[in-house]
């Protein structure tokens, strides 16, 4: 058994206590006034000291994180470099940034459309928060349930803030997105007669959650990469692109890369470029630990702010309501919403439930920080605080063995640590998940400001509104990475390009300077603070 403490101990038998009456009686779901006081209150969006107004740029005078306005408002890697334009290294008709499931699925679908592809990415094809998701991927289509339906969980869900067009396409092309994986090869759980196994997630009113038991994001990128790589499309690895270039004509063209190893620099030219970079964890906002990936630095809200890009939503983070608080050495990682939809139940130091385990990310966050810093009602974890996820719940209420068959890589996660999910509860606080802004786009996947660049994966902001569902991140890698790749597959073929150049980036320095900004903060950032590579 694993080493806890006296405290925790004594915490973990009031909580054996309270269970068989708590897998009778569910607790009662929040008022709108409730959430909204709760939020208010709690979530680290609501914090303003933490924020302050860009200065610079297409969004200047809006307000984003410290993190990332040091990042927006950074010095360029290319700052004192002279760099040939007129010789680029690379020459293709799309340029896909990122080595995710957006990323992935735009290059398959812009090779599709007969365009000549490369990806580059700064570590491996698959080093992406997709390959870390795991609870699963929404999509309408049971019987029960409609696209209509999910338009209108998601909406709510995100504060009804989502940008109509984008989350109608996200919604409507769910199905197919399913169907497309299945096709590929991903293996979804499904019943003995093939049909999909869907569960519930916070905020939804239907089971609509395809899943791959819990590790639904890397099977999806395992199917995905196999993809790549069968059809031959090159992937530049561990070489990361570090500004954006443009043409004479204002339009994107291509992108300036750097070796990760030698810090060699190389030119890429492209008809059109696709930033499918990924989300921003691994910048630790507020002190937050995080779920997601090493290279997760928000590089491509940086490419694009300094080409002229616009943000949206760029303020508004998601703090996974569970992220593991105890032991020390998985302190962040991912416990998926899953274990709650199973049946497991929040509860704190005294086995009391606090919160309906099925709210919203944002209201279940919210409450579990409440709980701890407001009502003192946490329980002490090396790291800090935490409460108490109940995980035998799941097997009094789905049956012995449940935990195993259905969330097999939780069970793994803590069991190598001596904490066996099913007969003890587990100890979570909220974890930095996902960033629910990013670069605006329409809905053929183009920046709303800049020409010939499009946007898929979390690198866009709007889809989601304010608060993103479970398994809509998932969905959305695909439905906007195909979509970014299918426009992107069309676009090149009317596209010629000028004179390449790099003047845009001279005129963001120069904005900086106008507006007393100097800083040796170089951006983008590529990885984290605590890295210690010498290229870096
Ligand atoms: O809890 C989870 O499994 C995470 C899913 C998501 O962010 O969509």
């Amino acid at each position: 058994m694993y080493n806890y403490t006296a405290e925790q101990l004594a915490s973990m038998k009031k909580v054996e206590a309270t269970r068989a009456e708590r897998c009778k009686k569910l607790k009662e779901r929040m008022t709108a006034d409730e959430k909204q006081q709760v939020l208010r209150e709690n979530h680290p969006d609501y914090i303003t000291t933490a924020y302050e107004n860009l200065k610079v740029g297409p969004n200047k005078g809006d307000k984003v994180l410290h993190e990332l306005a040091e990042l927006l408002q950074g010095k360029s890697r290319l700052t004192g470099k002279k760099l040939d334009l007129t010789k680029p290294d690379f020459d293709v008709d799309v340029l896909v940034i990122g080595g995710g499931g957006a990323g992935s699925s735009a290059a398959i679908e812009a090779d599709n459309a007969g365009a000549k592809v490369m990806m580059v990415t700064k570590l491996r094809i698959g080093d992406a928060n997709t390959m870390m998701a795991e609870g699963g991927i929404q999509a309408a289509d049971k019987p029960n349930d409609s696209p209509a339906i999910h338009y209108l969980d998601a909406f709510g869900g995100g504060h009804f803030a989502a940008k109509h067009e984008l989350l109608y396409k996200l919604v409507n092309e769910a199905p197919d997105a399913i169907r497309w994986l299945n096709e590929l090869g991903v293996m979804f759980d499904k019943m003995p007669d093939g049909t999909m196994v869907t569960t519930h997630g916070g905020g939804t009113s239907r089971k609509r959650m395809h899943a791959c038991k819990d590790y639904s994001g890397a099977e999806i990128m395992r199917t995905l990469r196999d993809e790549v790589f069968n059809r031959g499309i090159p992937v530049v690895d561990f070489t990361a692109a570090i500004e954006l270039i443009k043409d004479t004509d204002g339009k994107v063209a291509g992108a300036v890369l750097m070796n990760m190893e030698t810090k060699d620099i190389l030119i890429a030219k492209a008809k059109v470029v696709i930033i499918a970079t990924g989300g921003a964890g691994r910048l630790h906002y507020q002190g937050f630990p995080t779920s997601n990936h090493y290279g997760a630095t928000a590089d491509g809200l940086v490419l694009g702010y300094r080409a002229g890009a616009k943000l949206l939503y760029a303020d508004t983070l998601q703090y996974h309501p569970t992220g593991a608080a105890e032991p020390t050495q998985i302190f962040g990682a991912l416990v998926t919403e899953k274990v709650r939809s199973l049946g497991a139940q929040l509860v704190n130091c005294d086995g009391e439930p606090f919160v309906y385990s099925l709210e919203t990310r944002d209201v279940t966050a919210s409450s579990i920080i409440r709980e701890c810093k407001k009502r003192n009602k946490g329980i002490k974890t090396t790291d800090g605080v935490g409460v108490w996820l109940d995980t035998p719940q799941i097997e009094i209420l789905g049956g012995e063995g449940t935990i195993e068959k259905r969330i097999p890589a939780m069970m793994r996660m803590f069991g190598k640590y001596g904490i066996d999910i099913r007969k003890e509860p587990i100890l979570v606080y909220p974890t930095l998940h996902y960033q629910n802004g990013g670069l605006d786009i329409s809905a053929d996947g183009m920046s709303t400001t800049v020409e010939n660049l499009y946007v898929a994966g979390e690198a866009v902001g709007g889809i989601h509104g304010r608060n993103r569902l479970m398994g809509n991140s998932l969905l959305d890698i695909i439905v906007f990475g195909r979509n970014a790749g299918k426009s992107a597959g069309e676009k090149y073929k009317s596209v010629e390009v000028k004179e390449l150049t790099l003047s845009h980036v001279d005129a963001f320095n120069a904005e900086l300077k106008e507006a007393g900004i100097e800083t040796e903060v170089l951006s983008p950032k590529l990885l984290p603070n605590y890295t210690k590579h010498p290229a870096i």
